[in-house]
């Protein structure tokens, strides 16, 4: 008989930078998870808001299968099929006139930050090279987005870094207003900051930092890595809010589990990256991009119209759970991107939530130490929603 395998294996024998939960995950289908025991678990996670389709969707399964037996990796010394049909149906469905692909988010905002200070450089010179951030963002963990990502606990041990980089108030337009500079060659914000608490912009926020960025030529990076792919209801939140960026940025749910990260862009700032400027081994794989595609082909109007209508839904079950014990201070999102703050007497303690959560058979997520996170699949049934708030408001009950 082949060997038990143990959860404390991870303590054993990995990098100790995650704190996975107590029990492993071994099967899922939809939005249910199976652990090594047999215990069913509602996921209203999604894998970090990456499952966008739930588990083992059937059709994504068949089109991985299918790709499986043709071309796993060919390289970006040669195209492929499945890439460029990804790609023309990101170009023909947004604001972009092309696409970069790789493999994660970070590595889609290293490219889009790296694209702004080289075509800052070559229209406008080397003093055009100043960042604007925003303060509790997050973008990614290389060494350039981490120290762009506006929370000091990840970057600071990793100093030197990266420098031009400055952090303001989040929907505090006026900040920018008084910072932004002919040195400015890009702002980049996340249009619902996710990991930092789930805080949706004020539209007049986006829309005045597209005038400013025009008015200072500076690159408008819109970092929609949490937020696209569906996520808040349109296929990318920028189409929401109705400002268009001039790169964005994609992964995440785009890959529906599938590892992949996309860089959209303008056909002006595109040229910036000729042959030997920028590049991956593994972006454009066949098998990211054939799964991708599909998620694309099945995020439909019916489907984005399905999130906004479970958006309401969650929002109205989550009210009446808080009505019951008082535990949100604040509901908020866009979408299935729902963040529920935790009220003054239970502050720094979502941590302690999800675990009771995961006990009552329930994966939910936090954002930061007070608010609760959830990113269920987008098509998630409402037989699987009812119950899953059967479980969070035994959890709930436990909790307060
Ligand atoms: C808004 C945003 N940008 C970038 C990233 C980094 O993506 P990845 O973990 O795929 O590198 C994340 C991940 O949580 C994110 O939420």
């Amino acid at each position: 008989m082949s060997e038990k395998i143990q959860r404390d294996w991870f303590d054993k024998y990995m990098v100790p930078c995650f704190s996975p939960a107590p029990f492993i995950p071994v099967k899922a289908a939809g939005s249910r998870v199976w652990d090594q025991s047999g215990k069913e678990y509602i996921d209203l996670a999604g894998g970090i808001a990456v499952n966008s389709l739930g588990h083992a969707q059937p059709a994504l399964v068949a089109a991985l299968t299918e790709q499986a037996s043709k071309l796993w990796h060919i390289g970006n010394g040669y195209t492929n099929e499945p890439v460029l049909r990804l790609a023309k149906r990101l170009v023909e469905s947004t604001f972009a006139d092309k696409v970069f692909f790789c493999n994660s988010g970070a590595e889609a905002n290293e490219a889009a930050l790296k694209l702004a200070r080289k075509y800052a450089h070559d229209h406008h010179g080397a003093h055009k090279h100043e960042i604007i951030a925003f303060k509790n963002s997050f973008h990614g963990r290389t060494l350039f987005t981490v120290t762009v990502g506006g929370q000091p606990k990840y970057s600071a041990d990793y100093a030197p870094l990266p420098a031009g980089i400055t952090h303001l108030p989040y929907n505090d337009l006026q900040a920018v207003e008084n910072h932004i500079s002919d040195k400015t060659c890009a702002i980049i914000v996340e249009p619902v900051v996710g990991e930092g608490g789930v805080i949706p912009a004020d539209p007049a926020f986006l829309q005045g930092l597209r005038t400013l960025c025009d008015k200072f030529n500076a690159t408008l990076i819109f970092d929609e890595v949490q937020t696209g792919a569906g996520r808040t209801g349109m296929l990318y939140a920028y189409q929401t809010y109705g400002v268009e960026p001039d790169l964005l940025t994609s992964a995440k749910g785009l890959g529906g589990g599938f590892p992949i990260g996309a860089m959209l862009a303008k056909e002006a700032w595109a040229q910036a990256f000729q042959p030997g400027t920028h590049g991956t081994t593994f972006g454009g794989n066949p098998l990211a991009a054939t799964v991708a595609e599909q998620v694309l082909s099945l995020l439909d109007e019916p489907l984005l119209q399905g999130v906004r209508e479970r958006h309401d839904e969650m929002m109205g079950r989550l009210t009446e759970l808080n009505a019951r014990y008082g535990v949100f201070s604040a509901l908020r999102g866009k979408g299935l991107l729902i963040g529920a703050e935790l009220a003054e007497p239970w502050r720094g303690k979502a941590k302690a939530l999800t675990n009771l959560a995961a006990e009552e058979g329930l994966i939910a997520l936090i954002a930061g130490p007070d608010v609760l996170r959830f990113a269920p699949a987008l098509d998630i049934s409402h037989r699987d929603l009812d119950e899953a708030f059967a479980r969070l408001a035994r959890a709930v009950a436990r909790f307060v």
